[in-house]
Parts: C-alpha cells; sequence; structure tokens
C-alpha cells in the first residue's frame, strides 16, 4: 500500500497511511518528504513513480476500507465465548483493554486445555491484533537455497546425521533467479534466504548473494543460514541484508544440549549483538519438543520479547522419519495456537508468523492461527523441484504447489479474512531504537 512521506529524521520516516501514521527505517531507498513509498518489513523499499500514484492510491483506498470492514465482521461473528472461570474472564478482559499479563497469568494461559476457555484465548488474541496492527498481514517470500547442514540437530530432517536425502545447492544464478521471480513476477518485497549451515557458502560468497539479489530487486533481505562470525553479519549487513531468521530453539540449555545442539548462550549473544548492529530479528523456538513444560514456552515466549524480536517464529516440532525422534508427538494444534495467542498478549505489536510447520500440522492451520493472534505468512518461493527436499520434516505443506498458485490461495484466505498483505512500519520499540 503507498504511504506518503511526512518526515525524515535520521534513519527513521513517517509515513502517512489515509490518516494513520507509521515509522519506518530509510536507509535502504532514496526518498523525499512529499514522496509516496511502499515500506516492507519496517523499511521504505522504493519509491513510487508519479504517475503510478494516483491509480494505486484510489484502488488501495477503496479496497482498504472494504477489507477492514470484512475483518472487523468476521473477527466479531465468532461469539464472544462465554468463560465461567471469573479469574479467567477478568485476565482476557484486561489484556484485551491493554494490560499485559503478568508470567503467572501467561503461564495459566498456556496451561488453558478446554474448549470453551481456549476459544476465549483465540478470540481475545485476535481482538488485540485488531487493535495493535488492525488488518494488516505481513507476507515474505522464503527462498531454500541449500539442504546441507554441518549441524546434528536430533528433531531436524535435513542434520548431517541423515545419510538418506538427497542434497542439493542452488548457484547464485538460480538464487537470484528465483528471487527475481518472486520480486519482479509477483510483488514481493521481502524475501528470506535459507539454508542449512553450509559452509560451502563462505562469507564472501553469501555477500555475493546479498549483493545480487540487492542489485537485481528493491527487497529486504532476511539471512537465515544458522550460526555465522560477526563478521560475516557485519558483512552481510554491509551488503544490504537487514533481517535475520534465528531462532534459538529452546531457552532451557537442557532441552538446547539433548537436542545435539551447540552452547544456547553462545547464540542467544549472536541475536543480541545481531540486533544491536541494526538487524531485524525473527527468532523463536519449537513447540513441543521432548521434555519440554509450559513454564519453558512461556520462558521462550519472553525470551523472544526481551530480545525485541521483530517477528515471533513459534511453529510444533513434527518428527521426522529418518531422526532419532521419529517416535515422538507433535503438539496437538490447539497448543500450537495457545502459544501463538499467549505471545500476542505478551507482545501486543509484534508480527507473528503462521509457520508452514503449523499448516503441515493442520489444513487449516493458516485460518485458526490467523483468527489466534497471528498476522504474519510466508510463502515458499524455492524453486518447485528443490521443495521436498528441504525436509526439515515430513509431508511439509505446499511442496508441490507451484507458486502462481500459493500466492492465489493466500490472498483468497487473506480476503475472506480481510486481511490486506501489507506490513506497514516497524514495530513500536524498533523504531524509537530501543
Ligand atoms: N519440526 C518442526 N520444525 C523443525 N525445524 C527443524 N526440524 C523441525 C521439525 N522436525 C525448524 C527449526 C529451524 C527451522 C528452520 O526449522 O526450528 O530453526
Amino acid at each position: 500500500m503507498p504511504g506518503k512521506v511526512l518526515a525524515k529524521k535520521g534513519n527513521v520516516a513517517t509515513i502517512d497511511y489515509f490518516g494513520e501514521k507509521r515509522h519506518a527505517l530509510s536507509d535502504l531507498s532514496d526518498f523525499s518528504v512529499g514522496d509516496y513509498v511502499y515500506v516492507q518489513a519496517g523499511f521504505v523499499v522504493k519509491r513510487i513513480p508519479k504517475e503510478e500514484v494516483e491509480p494505486t492510491l484510489a484502488v488501495w483506498k477503496d479496497m482498504m476500507a472494504r477489507l477492514k470492514k470484512t475483518d472487523s465482521e468476521r473477527s466479531k461473528s465468532i461469539d464472544r465465548p462465554r468463560v465461567s472461570d471469573r479469574k479467567l474472564a477478568a485476565l482476557l478482559s484486561s489484556a484485551k483493554d491493554g494490560k499485559i499479563p503478568s508470567r503467572e497469568q501467561l503461564l495459566s494461559l498456556l496451561s488453558l486445555a478446554e474448549t470453551p476457555s481456549l476459544d476465549a484465548l483465540f478470540y481475545t488474541a485476535n481482538a488485540i491484533r485488531m487493535r495493535e496492527l488492525s488488518n494488516s498481514c505481513c507476507v515474505h517470500g522464503i527462498i531454500e537455497f541449500s539442504n546441507y547442514c554441518s549441524q546434528r540437530c536430533a528433531y531436524c530432517g535435513i542434520s548431517a546425521k541423515n545419510p538418506s536425502l538427497s542434497r542439493y545447492r542452488l548457484s547464485i544464478g538460480q538464487i537470484v533467479d528465483a528471487a527475481r521471480i518472486a520480486c519482479k513476477d509477483y510483488g514481493f518485497q521481502a524475501l528470506v534466504l535459507q539454508s542449512g549451515e553450509d559452509p560451502f557458502y563462505s562469507d564472501e560468497r553469501l555477500v555475493e548473494i546479498v549483493r545480487a539479489v540487492r542489485k537485481e530487486c528493491q527487497v529486504v533481505i532476511f539471512m537465515s543460514v544458522g550460526e555465522r562470525s560477526i563478521d560475516c553479519f557485519r558483512k552481510l549487513y554491509a551488503a544490504g541484508a537487514r533481517g535475520v531468521l534465528l531462532r534459538f530453539e529452546s531457552s532451557n540449555p537442557k532441552i538446547y544440549s539433548d537436542m545435539g545442539k551447540g552452547d544456547l548462550a553462545s547464540r542467544i549473544s549472536l541475536l543480541r549483538e545481531l540486533r544491536s548492529m541494526g538487524y531485524l530479528i525473527i527468532t523463536g523456538a519449537l513447540i513441543g519438543l521432548p521434555g519440554q513444560t509450559d513454564e519453558d514456552i512461556l520462558n521462550d515466549i519472553l525470551l523472544t520479547k526481551e530480545l525485541g524480536a521483530e517477528m515471533f517464529s513459534f511453529g510444533p516440532f513434527l518428527p521426522h522419519p529418518q531422526t532419532s525422534l521419529a517416535k515422538a508427538k507433535p503438539p496437538p494444534i490447539s497448543k500450537v495456537l495457545a502459544v501463538l495467542a499467549a505471545a500476542r498478549f505478551a507482545q501486543p505489536d509484534a508480527k507473528i508468523l503462521v509457520t508452514t510447520a503449523l499448516e503441515t500440522l493442520d489444513e487449516d492451520g493458516r485460518e485458526h492461527a490467523l483468527l489466534s493472534g497471528a498476522n504474519s505468512l510466508m510463502i515458499n518461493a524455492t524453486p518447485l523441484e528443490y521443495r521436498k527436499l528441504y525436509s526439515i520434516y515430513p509431508n511439509k505443506a505446499w511442496v508441490e504447489t507451484p507458486l502462481a498458485v500459493e500466492i492465489r490461495e493466500t490472498i483468497s484466505l487473506l480476503r475472506s479474512l480481510g486481511r490486506a498483505p501489507t506490513d506497514l512500519g516497524v514495530s513500536k520499540g524498533f523504531a524509537n531504537g530501543k
């Protein structure tokens, strides 16, 4: 959606959207006060040519009003579930009015298991989403460019421990082609470039990829390549990357090490350094790892908040048949939705992602999550022939679906819910540099 630049101060621009003001970061694009621009993932990504402004604004103004009406009607059409528990009713009502629950209260929300209470939790999380972020839904593309991985995570199907997986790497040309299709043919303005931890891509190669994609496409690039040195991330930032997607996976050091992972403290300190370097951070944890308690999940949510994450990424653990956890059980969908809802309570203005893992766990997971506090999606823009090899968990959703169809289905769902695939401004904390 086009916005008009009202002011620029330091690297923060104030943008007007039909009377609503949002902040966005200005260092990825050239523009002046008075220009119309597109904003994605909190960055101004491009200026809109003068001749396109009028017609584009007219379409959006009309569409936005209709979508907001649908969002509000859809949200209210679900009857407000009645809860008999007075304490719970009071907690939900105060959260709806803007109060952030205490640790104990959040824990009580995570332990809800019965229908009317859970429905009331989802309903309230959706209302908080609407109050804070209206109907905007952040939609990123993701390109999985290598399934080689040097790590030996117990839960993951592309772990170095899995000898039966065919491995692939995309060349820089293939990555740029996929990015070009995503941004030029389909209009994506934010792309996640993801791979296993693959040493084949030296710092220089990664820098080359970021430069090549930036040269071709005006997009915000999020790197998701696991743990690399600070120096590497500094170079990637200089090359034009502005986000990092790196989950800490579990804030419980025992679970983290039981999963065959290295040092949790160093992963967390990397996330902190990346944030202070100026990266937007997408992070979070797996839901339902063996041995995980509600208290662990609460700590995962609070750590994500404390890390200043721009987006929460929490998805179910899905047992992969070629791992030692093949016989473990995935969490029920109600648990996953409760976690997304509790995250919305804990950080009302966060972007909260519907993960592909949730869509894999339940066909209607996307819709349920979008009505339980979530407001962000990722669409797989990996060339079709490689998708099923990026097998972090089995039966991954969308692996057979061409990009054009994925987009059509996504737009149709968003439209039916009254959500606009716009991503205006950064969360308040980030724009204020906090
Ligand atoms: N189920 C769900 N998510 C998984 N991931 C890895 N293995 C699984 C699994 N079996 C997630 C990790 C990682 C992301 C890329 O994929 O959380 O951060």
